[in-house]
């Protein structure tokens, strides 16, 4: 489904994203590992055709992934329709005076039908029925995030791109999109710092270090096993003091 070959990427004067290869088969579920700053989200833009690589290339379904193959009409729809990307801060994701409208604006821009039912289907899901009036801005953490999700789930694509989606949900909304993704057919790639969950839903780990490469890409069981590839990866700390101890957080 994607194919990502040798990529560089740089915002300013340091590269952050080193030579990045991977392929990611149809249905499969990625969990994306890395310290803070170690270009888990920059990879996630750069899969959903946000940002584009200096050097290296990106194929979706075979395509290159470019500025240029994007001002294509035929595949920028393609692509936008099959690819959603739930961002780490959804703040920056909603922008409409309410809910509802909110969960519309995609179906809209894809000319989609039967807006009402769709919309009722997911803010269902997502516990969302009784916020439909209220505005996004004046919500919760958590409110915000799930209405962020609705957003893209509602789309139905078939590349779920999710940036920290756990981050600010309670154990209730956790323990439902734990299940929703286990039951989902998409493929998917999702950035966390919680081995535990990931584990639930992923049976493969890309893990990101410091310096911006990919330090390890495989079973994720192997590797959340294996504390020497975990203290590497800066995933697991060993706390000073009289026993010193590894501690997962
Ligand atoms: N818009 C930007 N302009 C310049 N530099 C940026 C920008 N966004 C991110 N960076 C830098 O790129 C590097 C990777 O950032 P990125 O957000 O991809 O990391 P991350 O792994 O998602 O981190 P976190 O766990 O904190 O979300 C960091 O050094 C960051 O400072
Ligand atoms: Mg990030």
């Amino acid at each position: 489904m994607i194919e990502v070959k040798n990529i560089y990427f740089k915002y300013a004067k340091e590269f952050v994203q080193k030579n990045t290869s991977f392929s990611v088969s149809k249905g499969e579920k990625i969990a994306l590992f890395g310290v803070n700053g170690s270009g888990k989200t920059s990879l996630l833009k750069l899969l959903d055709g946000l940002i584009f690589p200096q050097k290296g290339e990106i194929l979706f379904e075979g395509q290159k992934l470019t500025k240029q193959s994007l001002k294509d009409k035929d595949f920028r729809k393609e692509f936008r329709t099959s690819v959603g990307l739930l961002f780490q801060n959804p703040d920056i994701m909603l922008f409409n005076p309410s809910v509802y409208e909110e969960l519309s604006f995609g179906l809209k821009q894809l000319q989609h039908r039967n807006l009402d039912e769709k919309i009722n289907y997911w803010a269902e899901k997502l516990n969302l029925s009784g916020l439909l009036d209220k505005s996004p801005v004046k919500l919760s953490g958590g409110e915000k995030q799930r209405i962020a999700l609705a957003s893209i789930l509602i789309l139905e694509p078939k590349l779920l791109l999710l940036d920290e989606p756990f981050s600010s949900l309670d154990p209730r909304a956790t323990g439902w999109l734990i299940d929703f993704l286990n039951s989902l057919d998409s493929t998917l790639i999702m950035a966390l710092h919680n081995m535990e969950l990931a584990r639930e839903i992923a049976e493969r780990v890309i893990v990101l270090s410091e310096n911006h490469e990919i330090i390890y890409d495989g079973d994720i069981n192997d590797f959340a096993n294996n504390k020497e590839e975990l203290v590497k990866a800066g995933l697991w700390h060993r706390h000073s003091g009289k026993e010193p101890h590894f501690h997962n957080f």
